[in-house]
């Protein structure tokens, strides 16, 4: 009987990839001098908690370390901040010793232009754990450095669940500020649609609050899905909701590829009828136990019900014959650890050497899954080292985010029911003839799997940098104008330019008066 537990064997293959690179340590951090006195300097403004981290620090690669290496930014200092007052005073010290500045929380990004950041002031912010239910039991006040984990199992206790990003490392507000998928969107909406209201610290190091009704409505419209170009956000008021149904079932399946074209076909036809309450993710790797030479196809089908209702959904999955099939129910709190995507599972573990390529469609267009898969399989027939590479096409279910107006947000890919995306897993540092075939097989791949479609639309969290402003934000030229326009008013020097493309220009480099 073949593999059965494909999410096991993925996570093997990428828990030994990580060892093998987790040797590199982060680049050396270059170029733009940081203050030499700026521990006397900004060290007395902050709270008694927080740490200016210099890259001869013990601490330094802890909270320099991010989910991959591919093209990522360097720091010259980390500032690990334990409160709001502290990212305000680490911003304004920052324009004022004419430092670029970054924040971050989970360090999840795959950002490729991020790179462009060398050797400026990180603002980490993973010690604003913030986590406070509000009375009224129908929202939570949470932290920028709060994580999917976090959420899940604070929350779990109280009989509140809300959605969060589908792997439990990443953070809430990474995701969040572009978007923000989950297995609970198709029922509440995406992470972006909680935010009630959110403290921004500005380019000036100026403190607002951010909600739909206040003097800066027109930021909490780009907050949600451009929100890291316009400010760093310390906290998020965040919906939350009651457990109604706290166990999910799910079945796995495992295919040969040769069932592709009939399998993506049904796929499309489940879509018509696919319940708020069920997500379908497939992916491929190669699986020699499986199939030496094609890539398998795995699904998981998750359904917020009970087992007789999944298996109806499911039933025409199986009369394709799958080669393995595994069934079970779980609790929503243990849901991401069946999934795979649990806290101590290989993807929420460093991957130094990955790289994702994404494009988001509205459908199954087979020919082009089937060309897509074609590449998949020749480029890792051609390149061995590329060979624990994989796929992922993820079917959140997408009724309650498709019931928001698109205008209301800033997040321009409501119409998109599909997220496509190649992980590009090159375990080999420093082969600069590798990094190319892997560029080009993945943009290959992009390009196969958008059917040549004319208007791309990329999920600005999955996006590499390539991208056009309008294939991230949207195609409405309205859309643009107002963010381009929200730009000027409240970061008119850039400082938030390192991720997403809004403007295409340098970062400012001007210095602030004392
Ligand atoms: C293993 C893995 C699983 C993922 N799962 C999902 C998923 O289920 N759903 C989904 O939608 N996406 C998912 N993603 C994509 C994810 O949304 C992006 O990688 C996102 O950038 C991660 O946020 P972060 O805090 O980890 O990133 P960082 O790398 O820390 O930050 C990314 C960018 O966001 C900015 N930023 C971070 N925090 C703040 C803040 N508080 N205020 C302002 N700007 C901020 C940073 O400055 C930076 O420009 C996943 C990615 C990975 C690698
Ligand atoms: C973050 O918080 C933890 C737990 O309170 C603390 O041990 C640590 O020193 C803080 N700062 C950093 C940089 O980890
Ligand atoms: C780099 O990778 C290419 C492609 O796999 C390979 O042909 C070449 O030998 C590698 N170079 C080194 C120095 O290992």
């Amino acid at each position: 009987m073949a593999s059965l537990n494909w999410s096991t064997t993925l996570s093997a293959a990428l828990l030994f990839l990580a060892k093998l690179a987790s040797c590199t340590a982060p680049p050396i951090p270059p170029h733009i001098p940081i203050p030499p006195h700026i521990e006397r300097d900004l060290g007395p403004l902050l709270s008694p908690g927080a740490r200016i981290i210099l890259p001869t620090s013990p601490d330094f690669p802890r909270v320099a370390s991010r989910w991959t290496d591919v093209d990522r930014p360097a720091y010259g200092v980390v500032i690990a901040v334990e409160t709001e007052d502290d990212v305000a005073q680490a911003v304004r010290y920052a324009n004022v010793h004419n430092l670029p500045f970054l924040a971050t929380s989970s360090g999840h990004s795959s950002w490729r232009r991020l790179a462009e950041f060398q050797g400026g002031m990180a603002i980490w912010l993973r010690n604003l754990t913030r986590f406070e239910i509000q009375p009224d039991g129908e929202s939570v006040v949470l932290g920028g450095g709060v994580r999917s984990i976090d959420v899940i199992t604070q929350l779990w206790p109280a009989g509140k669940q809300t959605t969060s990003g589908s792997c439990e490392c990443v953070s809430i507000a990474g995701p969040a500020l572009g978007g923000g998928h989950g297995m609970l969107q198709g029922q509440y909406g995406l992470l972006t649609d909680q935010i009630l209201s959110a403290r921004v610290v500005l380019a000036s190091g100026e403190v607002v609050t951010v909600d739909a009704d206040g003097e800066h409505a027109d930021l909490f419209w780009a907050l949600r899905g451009a929100g890291h170009n316009f400010g760093i956000v310390t906290e998020f008021r965040y919906r939350i909701y009651d457990v109604v149904k706290p166990d999910w079932s799910y079945e796995f399946f495992t295919f040969s590829g040769s069932v592709l074209e009939e399998l993506y076909t049904l796929f499309n036809q489940l879509m018509e009828r696919q319940p708020r309450e069920t997500i379908v993710w497939s992916t491929w790797m190669r699986d020699p136990k499986v199939d030496p030479v094609n890539p398998t196809i795995n699904i998981m089908i998750f359904h917020n019900g009970p087992t007789e209702e999944l298996s109806e959904f499911t039933k025409p999955i199986n009369a394709l014959k799958p080669v393995g099939t595994r069934m079970g129910v779980t609790p929503y709190s243990k849901l991401l650890t069946v999934a795979g995507f649990d806290i101590g599972s290989s993807v929420c573990h460093k991957m130094p050497g990955t790289s994702l390529v994404p494009i988001d469609v509205p459908n199954y267009n087979v020919p082009a899954i089937q060309d897509w898969y074609d590449k998949f399989s020749e480029g890792l027939e051609a390149e061995p080292s590329l060979a624990a590479s994989f796929t992922m096409l993820e079917g959140y279910s997408t009724q309650a985010v498709q019931a928001i107006p698109e205008e209301s947000t800033a997040f321009p890919h409501r119409g998109q029911k599909l997220l496509l995306a190649s992980l590009i897993i090159n375990p080999i540092v420093g082969n600069d003839t590798l990094d190319m075939i892997a560029a080009k097989w993945a943009e290959d791949m992009r390009s196969a799997s958008s059917g040549g479609t004319e208007k791309r639309h990329t999920y600005l969290n999955y996006a590499t940098g390539t991208e056009t402003a309008e294939e991230l934000y949207g195609y409405e030229p309205w859309r643009l104008e107002r963010l381009r326009g929200l730009k000027e008013k409240y970061d008119p020097k850039g400082k938030f330019s390192w991720y997403g493309n809004l403007v295409q220009k340098e970062p400012a480099r001007e210095v602030d008066e004392l």
